[in-house]
């Protein structure tokens, strides 16, 4: 008797857990065309945690990575509330200008008031990477640190060309993003992705990035010398990949 019930409960929970799967599985999705890509804007109060897995020497390295020395000018893409942006502020010192924008309002909000905590002169601004609101030829330098993903194909094909716009001759991008998935254990990374990407417009922007097609975009959007610098294992095991583009 004890039995029966227990089994019943069973099949009851399972059948709540398979149908609330169902509903948030199948739950209507926004146009992908009608967006510019996934803000983090309801995790505004919560980057602290991502910083704290990032760490800083991931942040150092970044820096470094991107080449930037004093009296720079520097455009950070999806700065989020603007840690990297604000590192960049202290390397570039008094006289280098930088920007950071991001389409999440309350990220820019809580990155201008850090900045402004820290007495930095820091242009921070809600726009799009495929719609800088800077004249061309404005920066030395420009990153995007785990953003790329974010983005809808077209918007990241427009936001390349802009980034090469705002950027000076000889100019440089670097690319922070996941590494491309290779291997046996890759290749089933990607078959699983690509039938999630069915479901989640968030998995179907982070494809193109996975399959390795950062360095032909940027190609395309008329970057030359597009190089891999190197692989870091975020928290140990994360790999993310440096790419660094020159305007020719
Ligand atoms: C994973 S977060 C990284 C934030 C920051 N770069 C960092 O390293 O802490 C990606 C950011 O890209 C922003 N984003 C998404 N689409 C964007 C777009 N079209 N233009 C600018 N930023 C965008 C998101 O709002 C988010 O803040």
């Amino acid at each position: 008797m004890k039995r029966k019930r227990w089994t019943a409960l069973l099949v009851a929970g399972l059948a709540i857990v398979v149908s609330a799967l169902a509903v948030v599985l199948r739950r209507p999705r926004e146009a992908p065309t009608e967006t510019k890509g996934v803000s983090l804007d309801f995790m505004a109060d919560y980057f602290g945690l991502m910083d704290r897995f990032l760490g800083i020497p991931f942040r150092q390295l970044t820096l470094r990575m991107a080449g930037i020395k004093e009296g720079d000018g520097v455009l950070d893409v999806g700065c989020g509330t603007g840690t990297l942006t604000l590192m960049e502020k202290d390397k570039v010192g008094y006289f280098g200008k930088v920007a950071g924008v991001d389409i999440g309002t309350r990220l820019i909000a809580k990155a201008q008031r850090r900045a402004s905590d820290r007495h930095l002169d820091v242009d921070f601004r809600v726009a799009s990477i495929d719609e800088l609101p800077f004249p061309d030829g404005t920066f030395d330098v420009a990153t995007s640190s785990g953003m790329t993903h974010h983005l809808p194909p077209d918007v990241k094909r427009a936001g390349f060309a802009e980034v090469y716009r705002a950027l000076k001759p000889d100019g440089r991008y670097l690319i922070v993003d996941f590494s491309p998935s290779t291997g046996l254990w890759g290749k089933a990374k990607l078959a699983v992705y690509r039938q999630l990407a069915k479901l989640f417009e968030e998995v179907r922007y982070s494809i193109e990035v996975t399959e390795g097609k950062l360095p032909e975009l940027l190609q395309q959007a008329g970057f030359a010398d597009v190089e891999k610098l190197g692989t870091y294992r975020v928290g140990g095991f994360v790999p993310i990949t440096f790419i660094l583009a020159r305007k020719k």
